[in-house]
């Protein structure tokens, strides 16, 4: 564990990272096993392709790969990492993934492990990290979000197969004065009473063992997704949530300089951009490349953005990711990178 920093400092981010699967599956492709077209899922989401985990790659590899990106790029030695944060909802393990990656990125110090909050995940996770390092408690955090979505949707469902693809992406935080505060301010949301519009449920297959005891045989069924139910929330409580975290810190959306919500459906991100007067060009997308890469989506854009320079060291940015639980959240962040 790190020396115990100030108690209640800053936290800046200071480093990103992502990696995307190999394979690429085109909508024409993808159009030719089920019943849907190139001009339907371009028109109703602004998906045009979406990436595979191969064989060669797992879920592990990219996080790998999109964490030791960050590191490097934050200039940080492995062994100074006090926690690693997994968000996902498709892990290769179970019990977790996050300490296989710790082992793997040589990060000997930190403690690892999974929070699953299914596309929110990410947004959840950052939120956790933080607290962790405004309490004192560590000072550098690695927090990754990562799905493979193409594993657990049913490929003959075209209401669902055409949305998702895999990937993952990383950001590190770092403790920092207060002065240089990162994370300007956040609210999580919650209500499981609708979480029947998004599941990824366990088969129910039970088994005897012995007269009279039974056991259910592990299992899942794939996606099943109300659609409308979903982009009727999205477009209603992204917006709301929003709203009251630039109310509560007191920021006029005219200054943010950009959006960075999940990527699940240009409708959405062009929603959210006319409910608060922006131009749809303020709000980051990616997703005709990548589809909806779950807990992945917000770390993956971002590190694309940082990149190629649009997101550039004290640009303001107002996040959001919402998704099954139903799970929300937003948070108003202010990007600093490396020194
Ligand atoms: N190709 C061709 N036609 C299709 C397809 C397809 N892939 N999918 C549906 N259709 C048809 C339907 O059968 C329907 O036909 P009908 O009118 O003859 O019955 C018609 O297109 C319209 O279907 P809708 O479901 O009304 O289409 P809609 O415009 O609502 O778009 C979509 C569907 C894209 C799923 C949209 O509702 C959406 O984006 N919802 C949000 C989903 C989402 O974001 N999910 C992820 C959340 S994140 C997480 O936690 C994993």
């Amino acid at each position: 564990m790190a020396e115990t920093p100030s108690i209640f400092s800053g936290v800046a981010l200071v480093g990103s990272g992502s990696a995307t699967p190999t394979q690429s599956l085109s909508n024409d492709q993808l159009g030719s096993r089920v019943d849907t077209n190139d001009t339907w899922i371009r028109t109703r989401t602004g998906i045009e392709a979406r990436r595979l985990i191969g064989a060669d790659e797992t879920l592990t590899s990219l996080c790998c790969k999109a964490g030791a990106n960050a590191i490097a790029m934050s200039g940080w030695e492995p062994e100074s990492i006090d926690l690693i944060l997994l968000a996902t909802s498709t892990p290769d393990d179970l019990f977790g993934s996050a300490p296989e990656i710790q082992a793997k990125l040589g990060a000997k110090n930190a403690v690892a492990f999974d929070l699953t909050a299914a596309c929110s995940g990410f947004l959840f996770s950052l939120v956790t990290a933080a607290q962790f390092l405004k309490n004192g408690s560590f000072k550098r955090a690695l927090v990754i979000g990562a799905d493979q979505l193409s594993s657990w949707v049913d490929w003959s469902d075209r209401r669902t197969c055409v949305l998702f693809g895999d990937g993952a992406g990383a950001l590190t935080l770092e403790t920092t004065n207060t002065s240089k505060e990162g994370i300007l301010g956040f609210q999580l949301k919650t209500d499981g009473s609708r979480g029947n519009c998004l599941n990824l449920k366990q088969k129910e297959r039970r088994e005897s063992l012995l007269d009279g005891i039974s056991h259910q045989v592990g299992g899942y069924e794939p996606i099943q997704m109300n659609g409308q139910e979903v982009y009727k929330f999205a477009v209603r409580e992204v917006p709301a949530i929003l709203e009251t975290l630039l109310k509560r810190t007191n920021t006029d959306p005219k200054h943010l300089d950009w959006m960075l919500l999940h990527q699940a459906n240009q409708r959405i991100l062009d929603a959210v951009a006319d409910r608060f007067d922006i131009p749809h060009s303020k709000v980051l997308s990616n997703l005709a490349n990548y589809g909806n890469t779950s807990a992945a989506t917000i770390p993956l854009m971002l590190d694309e953005a940082v990149k190629d320079g649009r997101i550039k060291p004290g640009h303001l940015i107002a996040t959001s990711g919402f998704g099954a639980g139903l799970s929300w959240g937003a948070a108003l962040v202010r990007w600093q990178g490396p020194d």
